[in-house]
């Protein structure tokens, strides 16, 4: 499966790629992850990406092109990939085409998660991640379910970043929902429901 998971912040997009990991151990390319790890190993990149990121802005289109372009060259993506979080401007999505048509990994699907805003402000500022696993869970997760690991916020789950993030999607990703249309590839799944059965609707999208 060569997919992007298309989505606003806090739409489900990593939960459903955490289980398509699990199930079919597709290679998991999330911008954000990797900006995130960048951050914590004090790299250059990120030095340059924590002030967007803290502020729920987008890093600069020339710096995440780079670094998913580097990424989709390596050999396990002959095995298909997930897109989480890229791409996130037209510019980015043209991109890609670029990239994908020179490696001749043509996408299969762009998988749109579908939440209204006021559902995700409620997810975002109660969600928690594992420090040790990157388990996504929620307030109510005193510890990692799957490692026992220390649970711990996101700098950017505070309500006034992710009014900004989800004002970011609008303007400048949501046009990225009628660029997939044009192309064919565009399936909308209601995300505001049990997991599971989102879980369900995104396999039968991708046929599986
Ligand atoms: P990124 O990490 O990509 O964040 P995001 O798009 O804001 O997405 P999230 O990770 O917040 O949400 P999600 O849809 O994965 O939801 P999740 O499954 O966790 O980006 C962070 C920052 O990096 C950006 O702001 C930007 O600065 C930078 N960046 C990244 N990519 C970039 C790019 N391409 N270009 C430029 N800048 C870039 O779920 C959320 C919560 O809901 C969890 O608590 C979860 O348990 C819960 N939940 C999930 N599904 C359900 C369900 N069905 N029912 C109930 N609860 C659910
Ligand atoms: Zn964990």
């Amino acid at each position: 499966m060569n997919i992007v998971l298309l989505g606003a912040p806090g739409a489900g997009k990593g939960t459903q790629a955490a289980k398509l990991v699990e199930e079919f151990g597709t290679p998991h390319i999330s911008t954000g992850d990797m900006l995130r790890a960048a951050v914590k190993a004090g790299t250059p990149l990120g030095k340059k990406a924590k002030s967007y990121m803290d502020a729920g802005d987008l890093v600069p289109d020339e710096v995440i092109i780079g670094l998913v372009t580097e990424r989709l060259q390596e050999p396990d993506t002959a095995r298909g990939f997930i897109l989480d979080g890229f791409p996130r401007t037209s510019a980015q999505a043209v991109a890609l085409d670029a990239e994908l048509g020179k490696l001749e990994r043509p996408l299969d699907a762009a998988l749109l998660v579908d939440v209204d805003f006021e559902v995700i402000i409620g997810r975002l500022t109660s969600r928690r991640m594992c420090r040790d696993c990157g388990y996504i869970g929620s307030a109510a997760d005193a510890t990692c379910p799957k490692c026992s690991g220390e649970m711990y916020q996101r700098d950017d789950d505070n309500e006034t970043t992710v009014r900004n993030r989800l004002d970011v999607y609008e303007k400048s990703t949501a046009p990225l929902i009628d660029y997939y249309r044009g192309c064919d590839l565009l399936v909308s799944i209601d995300g505001d429901r049990d997991v599971e059965e989102v879980y369900a609707d995104v396999k039968k999208a991708l046929g599986l």
